[in-house]
């Protein structure tokens, strides 16, 4: 491309193309001309096969494709999906200042983690955009959603750990990376290459202590970045170079950007990636849906804001007794007074997107809908502040203070925009009738032109007693007043001769010419009005932004209450209780997501206690799909929901809170990261022994499964110990290994089963958890149940049956001989094979051939 620049047969237009290309070697140029976005070259190849649009050229064989402008955002949206990044190149002038071409510039970079467009987003969901900065001590965490002006940052301890749960609660879905070019980086880039995270870098130079923290200034024109809270290097670094990004693709000032709030880590629970994954909180392990989890289960929020605060609620859980209690409290309060409860919710469901409309308003993407939108909100808003003002609960009247008064802002739109605008003044009418009487006198022009020249007509042959006179119209004069020759002396002298013909005359007035210029550019003019109205809204809506931003976050909080107290009414939820002397007695607990969507009949509830007793470990043993993993899982989820302040399922919960909670579940085979399913279960379980203390919950399922049994029982023994020794978490701890049971027996420990009734050779699950050891597995049971084929599992009641007898210690392959290994086969298994030999293949006819082939298969199905 380089060298066709100075070929001198190229056009200014196309020389202009390969100088703005230049600058964007990344992205795929969308440069516009006239109505279409075209692409040349490489980025026309690659465009039109992503789009499926037709590749042509231009002369000098320049390959080109092109899109309609309007049609943009969707070809943007699938670009963007399959991982490019596009740069809008626009004209600037409408006609040329200099030379022969318009000036044009990229006005924009789009990327995946900088989208504002409705169609690139994925619903109602965050849109994070990740900066990180990897120092030598710590690691410097900015996530911005554009779309919705949210600003978080943090600085965590260099820890992969802690590193990996923080990209798993934003998801982002662009990073920004920055590390000192060391190998030690390498495994922190590529945690997020593995998921699927596209890795930009901006210029090293840029990281700058000085420089950023003059970014972050400039952005919110602020004298110093004290007032932020912010004063680690780390937190400069990633929010100056995040800020800095933003600058590049989006070119202008991003004043709708909420001021970066810190995430303090000592009142908020680190979640690890695990945890978030096993527990199912957000996204399920099947499909990787919001279906089937504990956000979809409590998730009754009415607005995009209040779905958002809640899935952060989830992956925030607090940490301090009185902020819990205060959450706990409000949603109380709710759950109690339905109607309380019913009013808001109804005044909810009128708050639409305020944070992402907001965006592209004060983007400059107005759209007539898009500004009733916020009418519509503001009302809703003052409406949710009207049911909650006059609550005489302090907590509760506290949120309504939240929200500023919007009514005028609301009612200042609602006069200026129709009640059904058109999507633009070019599609029709915006403005409302009777705002602008400018405006209704065009459009009164435009729709009864002909009315008006016929009265027209009509009042000037009364005034000027002329019957014959008529207004007209054509192409070279426009209108015009015909009067025959005889008339004409009745002519007053206001009226101005426009052409002689043989028996008549024509003229035209000042009237009519204004008429004639106001009808022909009424058009225009209306466009231009209706613009300025909307221009004007638009100012005072971008001005009113921290209002409607404040109103934003009162509402998503008041709809994260109203959405907690109804799922708690909903699905029979009470409100947990906290106690500070590490006891855990939960009562008739329940897995909510278990017994929601995965319970045929009804859920078994089961007690739960720890430490009222002096156990802090729970050992729990019980057959195959006893429910041993529905219930240690129950204990967490119980644990967790009561820290966010949600009721919880269960008769009575008291809990302490804990400052985090660790989980070691299942085989998560991460086969993409390159990591075999018994490495991930032992850095689980790294990670747990590592950063557990006291005051943890932690949750293990089956460590040491992974290996054989040996390997695995010692190294759950050993594991289990150290924390009955040295780190003292309250845990519980499910298992096959009878052998651990053992353990059971010292202070601290206590043996649970989940129970079972056997009869008739029928095994039945209680799914009821009691003191005690399991003595079987019942895993032949269930290995029926999923239909393996009965003569393998009666071989395996048989090897069960010798090894028992034998102790564990001895495989069954020592003591079985050749005739055993034969059950394994089918008599009829037996036959077929003798049938074969038994064919005589000189003599067979091929009909016959295929009926003993068909016999035989009868045989053996
Ligand atoms: N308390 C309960 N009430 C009703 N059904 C339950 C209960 N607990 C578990 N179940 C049902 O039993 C199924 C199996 O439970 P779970 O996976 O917890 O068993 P498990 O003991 O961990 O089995 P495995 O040893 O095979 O891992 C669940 O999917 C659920 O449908
Ligand atoms: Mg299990």
């Amino acid at each position: 491309m380089e060298n066709k620049r100075n070929d001198p047969t190229l056009t200014p237009l196309m020389r202009q193309y390969l100088d703005i290309k230049k600058k964007h070697p990344n992205e795929i140029l969308f440069f516009r001309l006239g109505d279409f976005y075209e692409m040349f070259f490489e980025d026309a190849r690659v465009a039109s096969k992503a789009l499926d649009i037709v590749l042509t050229s231009r002369q000098n064989d320049i390959p080109m494709c092109g899109i309609p402008y309007h049609a943009s955002e969707s070809y943007i949206a699938r670009l963007i999906k399959a991982g490019h990044r596009v740069a809008i190149c626009e004209q600037m002038e409408a006609t040329p200042s200099s030379g022969t071409v318009v000036r044009r510039d990229v006005v924009r970079v789009i990327t995946p983690g900088t989208v504002i467009e409705q169609n690139l987003l994925a619903g109602d969901d965050n849109n994070f955009l990740a900066s990180i900065v990897l120092l030598e001590k710590e690691i410097g965490l900015a996530f911005v959603d554009v779309s919705t002006g949210d600003f978080f940052l943090s600085a965590i301890p260099r820890s992969l750990d802690l590193y990996r749960g923080e990209i798993a609660r934003f998801a982002p879905r662009e990073a920004i990376l920055h590390g000192r070019g060391a190998e030690e980086d390498e495994p922190f880039a590529a945690h997020v290459r593995a998921r699927n995270i596209p890795v930009n870098r901006i210029n090293d130079w840029l990281y700058d202590i000085d420089y950023m923290t003059g970014t972050i200034t400039q952005a919110y024109a602020l004298a110093s970045v004290k007032g932020l809270g912010i004063t680690g290097g780390a937190e400069i670094l990633a929010a100056g170079s995040i800020l800095e990004y933003l600058k590049d693709t989006h070119r202008r000032a991003f004043d709708h950007l909420k001021l970066p709030q810190r995430i303090v880590s000592s009142d908020r629970m680190i979640l690890d990636e695990a945890t978030i994954a096993h527990l199912e909180l957000i996204v399920n392990a099947q499909d990787g849906t919001k279906h089937r989890t504990l956000f979809a289960l409590l998730n009754r929020a009415r607005t995009p804001m209040g779905r958002r605060a809640l899935e952060r609620a989830l992956l925030q859980p607090l940490l301090l007794t009185a902020d819990i209690e205060r959450r706990l409290d409000i949603v109380q309060y709710f759950f109690e007074y339905h109607g309380l409860l019913d009013d808001v919710r109804a005044a909810l469901s009128g708050v639409m997107d305020i944070e992402r409309v907001l965006t592209r308003i004060a983007a400059g993407r107005v759209n007539p809908r898009d500004l009733l939108a916020i009418a519509r909100s503001a009302r809703s808003a003052d409406a949710v502040r009207d049911v909650l003002s006059p609550q005489p609960h302090e907590l509760v009247a506290a949120l309504a203070a939240g929200i500023p008064p919007l009514g005028e802002l609301a009612a200042r739109i609602e006069a200026t925009i129709e009640d059904e605008p058109a999507l633009s003044p070019e599609h029709g009418r915006v403005v409302r009738k009777g705002y602008s009487p400018e405006l209704d006198r065009l459009y009164e022009l435009k729709k009864d032109a002909r009315t008006w020249v016929i009265e027209y007509q009509e009042e000037q042959k009364r005034e000027l007693g002329i019957p014959t006179l008529r207004v007209k119209y054509n192409r070279v004069l426009g209108y015009y007043i015909e009067v025959s020759k005889g008339q004409a002396v009745k002519v007053p002298s206001e009226y101005l001769r426009k052409q002689t013909l043989v028996g008549a005359e024509r003229y035209t007035t000042e009237t009519l010419q204004k008429f004639e210029e106001d009808i022909l550019s009424s058009s225009e003019k209306i466009k231009e009005l209706e613009e300025g109205e909307i221009r004007v809204l638009t100012e005072e809506i971008v001005s009113a932004r921290s209002a409607l931003q404040a109103a934003a976050s009162a509402v998503a909080e008041i709809d994260l209450f109203a959405s907690l107290a109804a799922s708690a009414i909903e699905h029979r939820f009470t409100r947990p209780r906290f106690n500070e002397d590490g006891i855990t007695d939960i009562r008739e607990g329940r897995h909510p997501v278990v017994e929601r969507y995965y319970t045929q009949e009804v859920f078994i509830p089961n007690d739960l206690a720890l430490n009222a007793h002096g156990s802090h470990i729970l050992l729990l043993t019980g057959p195959n799909m006893s429910g041993k993993s529905t219930y240690i899982r129950m204990a967490a989820v119980i644990q967790l929901m009561a820290q966010i302040g949600s009721f919880v399922p269960a008769a009575s919960a008291d809990l302490t809170p804990v400052d985090r909670i660790f989980t070691r579940i299942g085989s998560s085979d991460n086969i993409s990261r390159g990591e075999s399913t018994f490495l991930v279960e032992m850095n689980e379980t790294a990670v747990i022994l590592n950063n557990a203390t006291p005051r943890s919950l932690i949750i293990m399922d089956e460590v040491g499964r992974g290996t054989s049994t040996f390997d695995g029982l010692s190294i759950a023994w050993a594991v289990l110990e150290y924390i009955l020794r040295y780190i003292k978490a309250k845990t519980l701890f499910a298992t096959h290994y009878h052998e651990l049971t053992k353990l059971g027996e010292k202070p601290g420990v206590a043996n649970y089963n989940v129970l079972v009734r056997e009869h008739l050779g029928a095994v039945e699950f209680l799914h009821k958890v009691g003191p005690g050891t399991a003595d079987k597995s019942y895993g032949i049971h269930v290995a029926r149940l999923a239909g393996i084929p009965r003569e393998i599992t009666a071989r395996a009641a048989k090897i069960l049956e010798r090894l028992e007898k034998s102790g564990r210690a001895k495989g069954a392959d020592e003591q079985d001989d050749a005739s055993e290994q034969l059950e394994m086969f089918n008599a009829a298994n037996h036959l077929v094979i003798r049938a074969i030999q038994a064919i005589d293949l000189d003599s067979i006819t091929p009909l016959d051939a295929i009926n003993e082939l068909n016999r035989l298969k009868k045989l053996i199905t």
